[in-house]
Formats: structure tokens, sequence, C-alpha cells
């Protein structure tokens, strides 16, 4: 985790040139945001959230359940395959996504067995685990023996899944940092980094050979924070704004998350893959920094948040794959007081540790009790609500009104 956000930070702190040509583009644009909006009546959910645990005072993972429940969040990310998480969701239905980083250890046929017949295999049917993610950012970062033994861990994971017969339910990915692209803007100019390519082209062999998608962590906070005079605050909290241009597809912008995305699809597209899907599976914004971090507030973090699960729940898709809904694992569930580093890092949570929420949800919850009835978030003519409740509500009734089938899994690209 650590290494995921300092990598994140170097990434968009070299972003600085290509964020002031981004406002002049923002400047420059007279054209409106095309939004690419699909109906949610056909578009399956794409929301859940990320479940770090690098805290000393994170409730039981069995109250966990509860206020997940309560919220209908039905996507988990776990950084490990902590088996009291994964026992305690059995039976809720919950899509469970779990870690592997001992890429070395799992690069060996037998290792990766072990590890599935004793951390994954167990827990299934009752507890949904869908997907292994071998590995966080490790392309983007300095150790070279985990890049190397990254795809013949994933392989070996998904050969062991196989031998179990358990390769229909459960995939196999690794998520990257946006940062193993050498460049995200425009969109269309996305590339992967020269010297990671002999990396990337085996990996999206893989993926499209097992169906399985594309990971990115993608945190438009760091470019905010790390030139605000220059990137525009509407672009990167998906408020109102005029957008960008991307002139080499002609497509508008309207937000920074979805011109990462597509830079992704471009990069892909570059070495001949349009059969892998992208989906981001860490992006958040926090609710507090250090005095230096600026864009670091409740207002922004709960804009940010609000916003994008409003559009995940209208099942938006980005300009260049306008259907193909965005689908997101937010960072985090938790604030995590054990994280080091800048006081952002610790402040990333939708709640505190004893599950009042950071921002408002509409709702008291002071302290973790029973989960409450479903049929307070079922209306959504309350007046009182805000707006992150009245999102909550959507979602709540979107789950309602669909079948959730097992995301990650769905490659419709
Ligand atoms: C390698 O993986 C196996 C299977 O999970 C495990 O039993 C073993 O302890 C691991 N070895 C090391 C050195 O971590
Ligand atoms: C973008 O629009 C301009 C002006 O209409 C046009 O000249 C150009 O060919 C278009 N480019 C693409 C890639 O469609
Ligand atoms: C929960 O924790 C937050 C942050 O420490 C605090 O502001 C709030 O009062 C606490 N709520 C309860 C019910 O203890």
């Amino acid at each position: 985790m650590e290494t995921m956000m300092t990598c994140a930070r170097r990434f968009f702190f070299s972003l600085g040139s290509s964020s002031s040509s981004l406002l002049l583009c923002l400047l420059l644009s007279l054209l409106s945001a095309n939004n690419g909006i699909v109906s949610a009546a056909t578009a399956p959910l794409k929301f859940g959230i990320n479940y770090g645990q690098i805290a000393d005072n994170l409730p039981h993972p069995t109250q966990v359940s509860d206020l997940l429940r309560s919220l209908n969040v039905n996507r988990v990310k776990l950084y490990d395959a902590d088996p009291a998480v994964l026992t305690a969701f059995a039976g809720t239905g919950v899509e469970f996504i779990v870690s592997n980083g001992d890429l070395l250890n799992m690069s060996d046929a037998g290792n990766a067995r072990a590890w599935v017949a004793q951390n994954v295999q167990p827990f299934l049917p009752d507890t949904r685990i869908t997907c292994v993610i071998m590995g966080n950012e490790v392309l983007s970062g300095t150790d070279t023996a985990a890049m190397q033994s990254l795809l013949p861990a994933m392989q070996a994971v998904h050969q062991a899944l196989v031998d179990l017969g358990l390769d229909g339910q459960v995939k196999v990915s690794t998520s990257q940092s946006v940062n193993v692209l050498a460049g995200s803007y425009p969109p269309s100019a996305g590339a992967f980094r020269e010297d990671l390519v002999e990396y990337v082209r085996p990996l999206l062999d893989f993926h499209a050979k097992v169906g399985s998608p594309f990971l990115i962590n993608a945190y438009p906070f760091f470019a905010y924070k790390a030139s605000p005079e220059s990137v525009s605050l509407p672009y990167v909290l998906f408020e109102p704004n005029p957008g960008a241009r991307d002139p080499g597809t002609n497509l508008t912008y309207d937000n920074m998350l979805y011109a990462q995305i597509d830079a992704v699809y471009a990069a892909m597209e570059a070495m001949g893959h349009t059969d892998v899907a992208v989906r981001i599976s860490e992006t958040g914004w926090p609710s507090d920094g250090d005095a230096d971090e600026v864009g670091a507030t409740v207002q922004n973090a709960a804009m940010y948040n609000g916003n994008l699960m409003k559009r995940v729940a209208a099942g938006q898709g980005t300009p260049l794959r306008p259907d193909v809904p965005v689908d997101v694992l937010v960072f985090a569930l938790f604030n995590e007081n054990m994280k080091s580093g800048p006081a952002s890092e610790r402040n990333y949570g939708l709640f505190y540790p004893n599950g009042t929420s950071v921002y408002d949800l509409g709702f008291d919850r002071t302290s973790f009790g029973p989960s409450p009835a479903t049929s307070e978030f079922s209306s959504s003519s309350k007046p009182t609500m805000s707006f992150l409740a009245e999102v909550v509500v959507l979602l709540a009734e979107y789950i309602l009104h669909s079948s959730c089938d097992c995301l990650l899994t769905d490659s419709s690209v």
C-alpha cells in the first residue's frame, strides 16, 4: 500500500506539465461534455470498496459485514486473503476479490496450488471469491525480481484454479498504478512505459486468454495536490466544467479519471489488444491531510466519491467506451491509523473505525449495532437526505432491481 501511494504520487507529480496543457485544453474547449451515459436498466452495477486493514482499531469482520450490508455494498477487495474476513462474509452474497503478493513463491506450481487449496477453495461457494489479484503496483515499483515473477505467478495460480475446477468462478488479475503509462494526456496518446513493454505485452496476452480485466489504481487527487493552480478542481471532482477535448479523437472529457481509463485503453490498443477490459481497482479522495496537502477536505472527498458513485450507479461508460460501464473499487472502507506517510494516507476512509461515517451519509450511525432495516434507505423522496445518501439510495434501489452478476468476470469490451 505504501509503495502504491508513493508510486501514485511520483506519477502525478511527473504529470505537472501535462496538467498545464490539460488546463489549456479546458480553457480552449467550448464543446460541452460528452457524458456517454448508458441506461442503468441494462448496465450491471460496478461499485465496490477496498477493505484495507493497516490499523489497530478496526471492528471485527462480522461487524463490518453488518455495516456493508446496511450500505448495500456488494463487492469487497482485500489486500490479503484474511480467513477471518472470508469466514465472516459467508452466506452474505458479497463478492470478494482477494490478493496475494507472494510472487516469487507463487511462480512455483506446487506452492500456487497449495495456496489456492488453503486460501480460496475452502471458502467457496459460501463466500463468493471471484478474483485473485497478484501483487499491487509491482510494475511501477523497483523490485525487478517481483516484476519478473508477476506473470509466472499469475499463470501458476490460474493453472491451480484450472486444476481444482475453480477457474470458471475465480479469475486471476493484478493491479497496476496508472504510473505504468508513459503519459495519459491526451487519452488517445496513452502508451505504456517503454521499459515496461516487455512485461506488459505477455501480461495483456494472459488477460485476453483467461478473460480477466486489467486493473488500475488511479488517484486524480495526487494530480490536484501536486499543482492545484493548474489542475481544475471541478474536472477532478466530477463537478460541472467545460471539459477537455482530445484532439486525437475529438472526444470531450469532463473528468480526469475517465481520461486515465481511456488512456489505458489507448495504450492497450497500441499493443494490439481491444479484447481486455479496464477496471479501477482503487480510487478515492482523502477527507483530511497535512497543511500542505491542498484539496484533502471532507467536502472534496464527499464530492469525489459521491459524484463517482452516482455515475457508476447510472452505468456510465467513458467517452471511448460508452457502452462499458465504469467499474470501480473505492479506496477505502475505513481510515487506517497505522499507515505511514502524510496525514492524507490515514484519511481515505468512508468510515471511522467506530462505524461513524466520515462524511454525511444521511443517516445516524453512531456505532456498530444491529444492521438497520433496508427500508431506511429505500425511499429517495426524503427531503432531508444528503446528496451522498441519495447516491446510496440509488445504489440500493439499483441492486434491488437488478441481478448483480460477477462483475470482474464480465469482460465485455
Ligand atoms: C510459499 O507458499 C506456500 C503455499 O501457500 C506456503 O505454505 C509457504 O509457507 C510459502 N513459502 C514462503 C517462503 O513464504
Ligand atoms: C476533429 O474535428 C475537426 C473539426 O471538425 C476535424 O477537422 C478533425 O478531422 C477531427 N478529428 C478526428 C480525429 O475526428
Ligand atoms: C467515532 O470516531 C470519530 C473520529 O474519531 C469521532 O469523531 C466520533 O465522535 C466517534 N463516534 C462515536 C459514536 O464514538
